[in-house]
């Protein structure tokens, strides 16, 4: 009653009266972030501040700005910038209305907050254009204890006819420091999310990807942003941004004269002019928001704390040891090289098995990727018995079982080439152009939308046994265009398509929400939170390289989740590298994700066998520490000294586990050092080397007990020096 009564009064407080107008404070808070607007109806809504939580804050209701607001829009940071009035900086919104004019000028129209459940609070706040029927509302909703906000905006309008939404971003960020430091994530097929870092100049940088699907392959829509330095783990104001949509996407950031960085996110608007009809509603994505004044390591984990919650499937549940096929059998295999690899899997204690590509397709058989995408029917020649003999003896064998599929592809040489033509993505009679052999089906079309979906239902209700699927998504979007679409629309389709997407996923999470989804394209192609929603995890590469998955999954779990990192231990020499390494330093990586084997089972012998089994064993110990846990980067494998480490901490504290990695060779008097993060420094733990064969431990304390104060005080060092080294510690609290 009584913070109900000082709500009240303070929200009294900070509403003054300013030459008879209500001037507001519209404030977004979690425990312990806010962002602060200050609105008067029918004036800009003024971006004052996002950070952390402060006093004082009615101050902002009469905080001077250099120039006056209506001589100077484009000096002013406002919540949601339009393109008019003097506002020549990148806009969030850009529009042309039905007669033509090609300006908007967004004012207040009101907020308004809802309490959604005791962590989530949702506001929206109301804009108008001042001369046209044309809104937009802002949605927040801030996760109290995870110091997430997502924001994102509709528009819709009362003109008479169609206003052409030419920008329509998500959110718009305005800062003001000395200098800025972005970092970003570049990448290709098997080199996903490599980091890199740089001071932001005059101008416009940008972030985008026009490739419609495979979005996250060559970029990520997810940013770093440090002030005044270069971002740091435990220290420095930074923020943090990421898109959560399956499509285009453009993150720019304009340094202006003032020396003030725009931050400006959402759908990419390259050839995506949306006529927007009356009363028809267009909604933005959301961007998932948090900042940090201790750097990006309380970023990271916010992100995955949310993540595990709101942002994918089953995030609170221990994921599975998977034997995936793909590595071990390629697209060449029996009923018997299946039941065989169960067999061997079974033996090592892992905990699922997955058939990969290759099972399907009769008269056009998939024994390569140049044929059968599309034909979702077992192959009888392969698998005589059809799939539920192999999920019936996968379970019989203690296993689960788990099937990909790759709905939203098909090959030319496929029975549904041949019957749907018009269901292919394609840009009127010009060629269709293939990739990895196949061409992309029109999403957009709800009948190719009820295909894919039955192509899931179909897939799964072959027998109940099967509690995995593996979706795939191998190439992107060239030669755009949809028969489906009229011709005056055909410049939706990369909106369409991903709702289309999105419409399959909702119908799939309604009828199977057990089921678990890995979302795979070609590897890392979709990393992000609007598609892992749906999914329980992501392939964050199809590289399987040791030392490359180090780096990968340095940048894919700065935003998102160890649980949700499929993180396979393949076989020396690598498949797409042909790197040789050692099984230790194999596992000691996989483990540090949700791991996997992407091999052929048999092959493991001898002491590798017993290795593996031992460390598989070891992981389901460490599992909830890792998969649950809060993550504390110590040395990162871009810093260039060559080793890298990091820790994953139990929410309690009472459990830790340590991996550390030596990407080089240090010469003999260079050792390993490092101090440990996120213990209770007034407990003791006991330190037990994992994956160690007997005599051959790295630390020299192994089976001691150190208090909490003293690991994170003045640490320990390794005997880790030689390339792929590596070292496993198990800290327990005593
Ligand atoms: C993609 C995936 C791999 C595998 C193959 C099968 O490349 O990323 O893991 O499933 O397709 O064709």
């Amino acid at each position: 009653m009584r913070t109900v009564v000082f709500s009240i009064l303070f929200l009294l407080l900070i509403q003054i009266n300013i030459q008879g107008q209500s001037k507001e404070v519209i404030q977004v808070e979690t425990n312990d972030l806010t962002m602060i607007f200050t609105a008067s109806q029918n004036e800009k809504v003024i971006f004052q501040y996002w950070g952390n939580k402060l006093d004082g804050v009615s101050s902002f209701l009469d905080r001077k700005v250099k120039g006056q607001p209506d001589t100077n829009d484009d000096f002013i940071s406002q919540l949601y910038p339009a393109y008019g009035g003097r506002y020549y900086l990148n806009p969030a919104l850009k529009l042309t209305h039905d007669d033509g004019v090609l300006t908007s000028e967004l004012v207040y129209a009101g907020s308004r907050t809802k309490t959604l459940d005791s962590n989530k609070k949702e506001t929206v706040v109301s804009l108008k254009d001042k001369l046209y029927p044309v809104y937009v509302d802002i949605r927040f909703v801030a996760y109290q204890k995870e110091n997430i906000i997502t924001q994102s905006a509709t528009i819709y309008h009362n003109e008479k006819n169609t206003v052409k939404v030419e920008n329509f971003a998500s959110s718009y960020i305005p800062l003001h420091a000395e200098s800025y430091y972005l970092t970003h994530f570049n990448g290709t097929w098997a080199a996903e999310m490599q980091m890199e870092e740089e001071a932001l100049t005059h101008g416009i940088k940008v972030v985008e990807s026009k490739k419609g699907v495979r979005t996250t392959q060559s970029e990520n829509p997810s940013f770093i942003l440090s002030l005044n330095g270069p971002s740091k783990e435990d220290s420095g104001e930074v923020y943090a941004g990421s898109l959560a949509w399956s499509g285009n996407y453009k993150l720019s950031f304009e340094l202006d004269e003032t020396g003030k960085l725009g931050i400006t996110s959402g759908m990419n608007p390259f050839a995506s002019t949306f006529y927007l009809k009356p009363e028809q509603k267009l909604e933005a994505p959301e961007m998932v928001l948090t900042y940090s004044a201790n750097g990006i390591g309380q970023i990271s984990r916010n992100y995955h704390d949310w993540a595990r919650k709101y942002a994918m499937a089953h995030g609170d549940q221990l994921h599975p040891i998977i034997l995936n096929s793909w590595e071990g059998a390629y697209f060449t295999f029996d009923e018997k090289t299946i039941t065989d690899m169960m067999d061997n899997a079974a033996k090592f204690g892992v905990e699922m098995f997955v058939l990969d590509d290759g099972w399907f397709g009769n008269k056009y058989p998939r024994n390569g990727d140049n044929a059968g995408l599309g034909d979702w029917q077992t192959n009888k020649k392969k698998l005589p018995r059809g799939i539920p003999y192999l999920a019936d003896y996968a379970v019989n064998k203690g296993l689960k079982f788990g099937i990909w599929i790759e709905p939203e592809m098909v090959n030319p040489d496929s029975e549904l080439a041949k019957k749907h033509p018009e269901w292919i993505v394609k840009s009127g009679k010009r060629d269709i152009l293939p990739m990895r052999n196949q061409w992309l089906l029109d999403l957009s079309n709800p009948a190719v939308q009820d295909f894919v979906f039955k192509t899931f239902d179909d897939v799964v209700s072959m027998s109940p046994n099967i509690s995995y699927i593996k979706w795939d998504a191998n190439r992107h979007v060239d030669n755009v265009g949809s028969d489906y679409l009229p011709a005056s629309e055909q410049t939706h389709f990369w909106y369409e398509y991903v709702k289309g997407l999105y419409n399959v996923y909702e119908k799939i999470r309604a009828k199977y929400p057990d089921i678990q989804i890995q979302l795979c394209s070609s590897g890392g192609g979709r990393v992000e939170f609007g598609a892992l929603k749906y999914h329980d995890e992501f392939w964050a590469s199809d590289n399987t390289n040791a030392l490359d998955r180090i780096f990968i999954q340095y940048g894919t779990n700065l935003f998102f989740p160890a649980i949700a990192t499929g993180s396979h231990v393949s076989t020396s020499p690598n498949h797409q590298t042909g790197m040789m390494a050692p099984l230790k330093f194999r596992f000691d990586v996989a483990m540090s994700g949700r791991l996997g084997m992407e091999l052929q089972p048999k092959d493991i012998q001898g002491d590798e066998y017993e290795f593996a089994a031992n460390a598989i064993k070891d992981y389901k110990q460490i599992r909830p520490i890792v998969q649950l846990g809060d993550l504390y980067r110590l040395i990162s494998p871009y810093d260039k000294n060559d080793w890298a480490s990091h820790m994953y901490v139990s929410k309690d504290k009472k459990q830790s586990v340590l991996f550390a990695y030596s990407l080089k060779y240090h010469g003999r008097t260079t050792y390993f050092e490092t101090k440990l993060k996120g213990l209770d420094p007034t407990k003791n733990y006991k330190i037990t080397e994992l994956n160690v064969k007997p005599g051959q431990s790295s630390f020299y304390g192994n089976g001691q007990t150190f208090s909490g104060d003293y690991l994170m005080k003045a640490g320990i060092n390794l005997n880790i020096g030689n390339p792929f080294d590596s070292a496993v510690l198990l800290i327990s609290q005593e």
